[in-house]
C-alpha cells in the first residue's frame, strides 16, 4: 500500500464531506445538496463502503482527495498533505510540487505586504493621512486591528523595494499583483498607492489578494481597485470578512450580505458580526458556496437599488437555487449599510430583524417604481416581475405572491396567474431542471447492477434472464459477464455466498464503474428479498426487450441490403433469425 492508500483508508469520507455539508443518511449511502452546482434536491451521493461521492445533476466525482482539491482549490499534494495531517501519516518523500510552491511564495508574499502596509497604518508617521481618513468614517482602531487594515503610501516604489530587499524578486512581486510592470521603460512601480488597504482572504484567514480605496473621491481613479486575477486570488471567489465573520455566521445560522468592505466594517462595529461582502453586487457561483456552506439564511442588503440592479437579482436567484433563505434589508432613507450603521445602529438592527422576503421585496419595488394604474406601467412590472414569480418552485408561496401581484395591479388573479404559467413554460424550455438530468445520468443497466449489489446474499444470475450481450453499456457487460463467471466458480468451489467478498477480486478496470453503482439510490422496499428479485427480472427484462429490439433493426437492416443485393440465401437464413426474435420479443410482452 502506498501512502496515498494508506492516507485513504484511514479518512471516513463521510466525516470529511460532513464538515462542508449537512448530510442524510439514504439507504447505504448519504445524501446532500451538491456543493458543486446550485440545487434544491440532493442530487450528491456518498458510498461508505466504497470511500468515492458522485453527483447525479453535474457530473463531478472522486475520492477525498478529489474532494478536497475541487472544494478548496488545492492541487493533489496539498489535499495529500491536509489530510495525511489530520490522520497522523508522517509523508515520506516531501516533494512540494511546483505549482504549490509558487502558491506558497505568494501567500507569503501577500503576508509581508500586508504586515507592512499595517504597520505604515498604525505606526507609521506616513501613515497620517490614511488614520484621518479612517477616522473621518468613524472607524475605531479596534477595527483597523481585526480586518488587518493598512496604508500604502502615495510613493511609486514602497512596496518594490521593501519587498525586494526581503529577497522576493520583482517577477515574484509582479506575480503577486503588487507591482505593476512598465509598459515603455524598464522596472516596475507599486499598484496600490496613496490608498487604505484591505487584505483579502479566504475564509482560514490567508491572505490571497487586497483591496484599495483612495482617500479622496477623485473623479480621475477609480475609488477602489483590488489585486489582479493572480494563481491564488480570483475577486469572485471570496467574500470580504469571511474569516472574521464566519464564528458568528454559524452561532446566528445567518448572514448579513452587503456589497462594500466599509459596509462590513461598520456593522462590526456596531456589533452585527455576521457580516460579509460581495465587493460589488454581482454575485458569483462561488460566492454563493461560500454562504450556503457556512449557513442556510442570508439577510440580503445591498445598496444599489435592488430590483433595477440585475446582477443582485441573479445573486438572490443563485442563493435561491441553492437552497438558501433570502431575505432583503431595507435601507429606507440610508444610502447604504455603512451610513445606517453610523447613524441609527439600533435601528439597523431593527431593519435586519425586519427584512423582507425577497418576492414581497421585488414587488413592493417595482410597483413603486412604475405607474401600475396605467397599461405601460403594468406591463413593465409584468416584465420584471413574472419570470422572477414564475421561477418560485413550492405551488402555495407562488400562488401567494399571484396574489399580491393580481391585487397591487388591480387585475383579476386567473389572468396574472395564467402570465405566470406562460413564463414557467417558457424558462422550463430555455433551461431543463437538474431533476432530468439526474434521471437521465442513470441508465438502466447500470440501476439493474446496482440494485443487483445492493443486497450481500446471491441469487445466481443464471436464474436472471439477461446475458452480458444484451447490456449496450460495454462496462456494464463486463461486469455482468464477470459477476456471473465468479458466482459459477465459486459455487463449483462451495466458498462464499456473500457478493462483498466475492467483490475483492474484482478487477481493477471496473473499479470505477463498480464505485458509480454503489452511489445510485436503490428503494429501501428492495431490502425485502422476494421484493428484490421480483424488481430484478423485472428490470432484467425490461434490457432484455431493448436489446431484442436492437437486434431485430440491425438484421431489418442487413435484410434491406440482401434484398438490394439479390442475396438468396442470405435473405432466407436473415429472415428465419428475424422471426425468431420477434417472437423471442412476443414473449416477452405477455
Ligand atoms: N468595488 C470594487 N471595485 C470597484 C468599485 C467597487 O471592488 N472598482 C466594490 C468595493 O468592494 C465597494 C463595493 O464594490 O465597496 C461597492 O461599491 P460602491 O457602492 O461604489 O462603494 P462603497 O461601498 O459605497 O464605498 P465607500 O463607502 O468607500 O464610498
Ligand atoms: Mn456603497
Amino acid at each position: 500500500m502506498d501512502q496515498k492508500d494508506e492516507v485513504k483508508t484511514k479518512v471516513d469520507i463521510v466525516e470529511l464531506i460532513s464538515g462542508y455539508l449537512p448530510l442524510k443518511k439514504a439507504g447505504r449511502n448519504f445524501a446532500g445538496l451538491c456543493p458543486f452546482h446550485s440545487e434544491k434536491t440532493p442530487s450528491f451521493m456518498i458510498s461508505p463502503e466504497r470511500q468515492v461521492f458522485k453527483c447525479f445533476g453535474c457530473g463531478e466525482a472522486g475520492d477525498v482527495f478529489t474532494f478536497l482539491e475541487k472544494i478548496e482549490g488545492w492541487d493533489f499534494r496539498e489535499a495529500l498533505e491536509e489530510l495525511a495531517k489530520r490522520v497522523g501519516v508522517k509523508l515520506k518523500s516531501f516533494a512540494p510540487t511546483e505549482a504549490s510552491r509558487t502558491k506558497e511564495k505568494l501567500i507569503s508574499i501577500n503576508n509581508l505586504a500586508a504586515k507592512f502596509y499595517a504597520h505604515l497604518l498604525n505606526k507609521h508617521p506616513v501613515g497620517q493621512k490614511g488614520r484621518d481618513y479612517l477616522r473621518s468614517r468613524g472607524i475605531k482602531n479596534s477595527l483597523w486591528e481585526k480586518f488587518d487594515l493598512g496604508f500604502a503610501p502615495a510613493g511609486w516604489e514602497t512596496v518594490s523595494q521593501l519587498l525586494t530587499k526581503r529577497r522576493y524578486s520583482l517577477a515574484d512581486i509582479a506575480m503577486a499583483g503588487l507591482i505593476i510592470a512598465r509598459g515603455s521603460r524598464q522596472g516596475y512601480y507599486d499598484r496600490f498607492r496613496n490608498r487604505i488597504i484591505f487584505p483579502l482572504k479566504d475564509g482560514r484567514g490567508t491572505i490571497l489578494g487586497f483591496s484599495a480605496r483612495l482617500l479622496s473621491d477623485s473623479v480621475k481613479e477609480a475609488k477602489y481597485i483590488n489585486s489582479p486575477e493572480t494563481p491564488i486570488f480570483n475577486k469572485g471567489s471570496l467574500l470580504f470578512g469571511m474569516d472574521v465573520a464566519r464564528g458568528a455566521i454559524k452561532e446566528k445560522n445567518q448572514a448579513l450580505l452587503v456589497e462594500g468592505e466599509f459596509d462590513v466594517i461598520s456593522s462590526h462595529q456596531a456589533g452585527i458580526t455576521n457580516a460579509v461582502a460581495s465587493k460589488g453586487t454581482a454575485l458569483t457561483e462561488r460566492q454563493v458556496a461560500l454562504l450556503s456552506r457556512a449557513t442556510e439564511n442570508v439577510a440580503l442588503c445591498f445598496d444599489t437599488d435592488l430590483a433595477g440592479d440585475a446582477a443582485a437579482r441573479r445573486g438572490i436567484e443563485l442563493l435561491d437555487l441553492a437552497g438558501v433563505n433570502v431575505k432583503v434589508v431595507r435601507l429606507s432613507k440610508y444610502k447604504d449599510p455603512d451610513e445606517f450603521c453610523k447613524k441609527d445602529p439600533a435601528g439597523f438592527k431593527k431593519a435586519i430583524g425586519n427584512a423582507q422576503n425577497i418576492y414581497n421585496y421585488f414587488i413592493e419595488s417595482a410597483l413603486s417604481r412604475y405607474d401600475p394604474q396605467t397599461a405601460e406601467g403594468q406591463k413593465k412590472i409584468g416584465r420584471e416581475i413574472l419570470p422572477i414569480l414564475a421561477k418560485i418552485s413550492d405551488d402555495l408561496v407562488r400562488a401567494h405572491y399571484i396574489d399580491k401581484l393580481a391585487k397591487g395591479l388591480d387585475l383579476d388573479v386567473n389572468l396574472v396567474a395564467q402570465a405566470v404559467e406562460k413564463k414557467t413554460s417558457e424558462i422550463y424550455q430555455e433551461a431543463p431542471s437538474s431533476l432530468s438530468q439526474n434521471k437521465s445520468a442513470i441508465g438502466l443497466e447500470e440501476y439493474f447492477l446496482a440494485l443487483y449489489i445492493s443486497r450481500d446474499d446471491i441469487i445466481s444470475p443464471v436464474d436472471i434472464p439477461v446475458l452480458p450481450v444484451d447490456f449496450e453499456n460495454k462496462q456494464a457487460a463486463h461486469f455482468w459477464k464477470w459477476a456471473r463467471d465468479i458466482i459459477k466458480s465459486s459455487r463449483r468451489r462451495q466458498s462464499g455466498q456473500n457478493f462483498k467478498k466475492l467483490l475483492t477480486n474484482l478487477p481493477k478496470e471496473l473499479s470505477g464503474f463498480v464505485d458509480t453503482l454503489y452511489l445510485v439510490s436503490v428503494s429501501p422496499a428492495f431490502s425485502e428479498k422476494e421484493r428484490w428479485v421480483q424488481e430484478l427480472v423485472k428490470v432484467a427484462k425490461r434490457i432484455k426487450q431493448k436489446s431484442l429490439k436492437r437486434q431485430l433493426s440491425a438484421i431489418a437492416h442487413q435484410l434491406k441490403i440482401a434484398q438490394e443485393k439479390n442475396l438468396n440465401r442470405e435473405l432466407t437464413s436473415l429472415t428465419k433469425k428475424f422471426d425468431k426474435l420477434t417472437e423471442n420479443l412476443e414473449k416477452m410482452n405477455i
